[in-house]
């Protein structure tokens, strides 16, 4: 009942911010960018979607932003999430933010009551699953042996494993690492949760990959994207990212 009248919510606020601002999301700018980036052959082929973190909201959002761009479109999607809340044993020397008191408050925030739920609820706001794959369990696990189907290349990554997620974004890089290419296009959404601190969070795992990987390949800011506040409803600067491979 409360996931049903999210879902309802999400969906009004979706047609407002539409109908107000008339604008695409920033995914659905994404998308473009990516497309453009295959049309001007920086990159081979338009490749895959990798989301880490999930959630109704932005697997929707990045599905929706395709179909704006060409509703014949589709992107093989693939989502890594446990769909039934953050692990507590990773990450516990930072700090909660917001109203979030305990590790218990934190847990419940994500629990989707598990993948055939998610499943479900995806498919209650009409994202077609033929396209989706998801991959349960910690990204410290599920990311040890999972192949890209095809070795299919990665066009969009998508990384929201929340603010507490310096290891946990360390270890999605690490996997991802053998797969960038030129151009391969990131979104970090914590990658301001800690006001710039160079070595927490988001921030501070691709700060040391890049350090670590520095004579070989980096992820670094899209200047396509740069300084922008490209989406209405939130201030979402500088939080896409390309990579260098040498
Ligand atoms: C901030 S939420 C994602 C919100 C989502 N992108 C949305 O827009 O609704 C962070 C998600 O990452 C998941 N997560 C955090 N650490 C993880 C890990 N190490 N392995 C797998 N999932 C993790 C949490 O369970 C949660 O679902």
């Amino acid at each position: 009942m409360i996931n049903r009248l999210k879902l309802i919510i999400e969906k009004i606020s979706w047609r407002i911010t539409k109908f107000i601002y008339g604008k695409e999301s920033l995914i659905s700018q994404m998308v473009i960018t990516n497309e453009k980036i295959v049309t001007k052959k920086l990159r081979p082929t338009r490749g895959c979607y990798l989301h880490f973190g999930a959630g109704i909201p932005s697997v929707k959002a990045f599905y929706d932003g395709v179909k704006q761009f060409n509703k014949n479109l589709n992107y093989n999607m693939y989502i890594f999430d446990t769909f039934v809340g953050p692990p507590m044993n990773f990450d516990t020397n930072q700090k909660f933010s917001g109203n979030i008191k305990s590790n218990t408050e934190y847990g419940n925030l994500w629990n989707y009551g598990g993948v055939d739920k998610f499943k479900k609820d995806l498919m209650k706001s009409k994202v077609d699953l033929n396209f989706v794959t998801l991959i349960p369990g910690e990204v410290q696990e599920t990311t040890k042996n999972f192949l890209i189907p095809n070795n299919e290349d990665i066009g969009i990554v998508y990384i929201d494993l929340g603010s507490k997620s310096y290891d946990s974004v360390l270890c999605v890089l690490e996997f991802l690492k053998p797969h960038l290419k030129n151009f391969t296009l990131f979104f970090f959404d914590d990658i301001h949760s800690h006001a710039g601190n160079p070595h927490s969070g988001a921030l501070g795992a691709l700060n040391a990959f890049n350090n670590k990987y520095k004579n070989e390949c980096g992820i670094v800011k899209c200047p396509t994207f740069s300084g922008r506040k490209v989406t209405p409803d939130k201030i979402l600067v500088d939080e896409v990212y390309w990579s260098w491979v040498k």
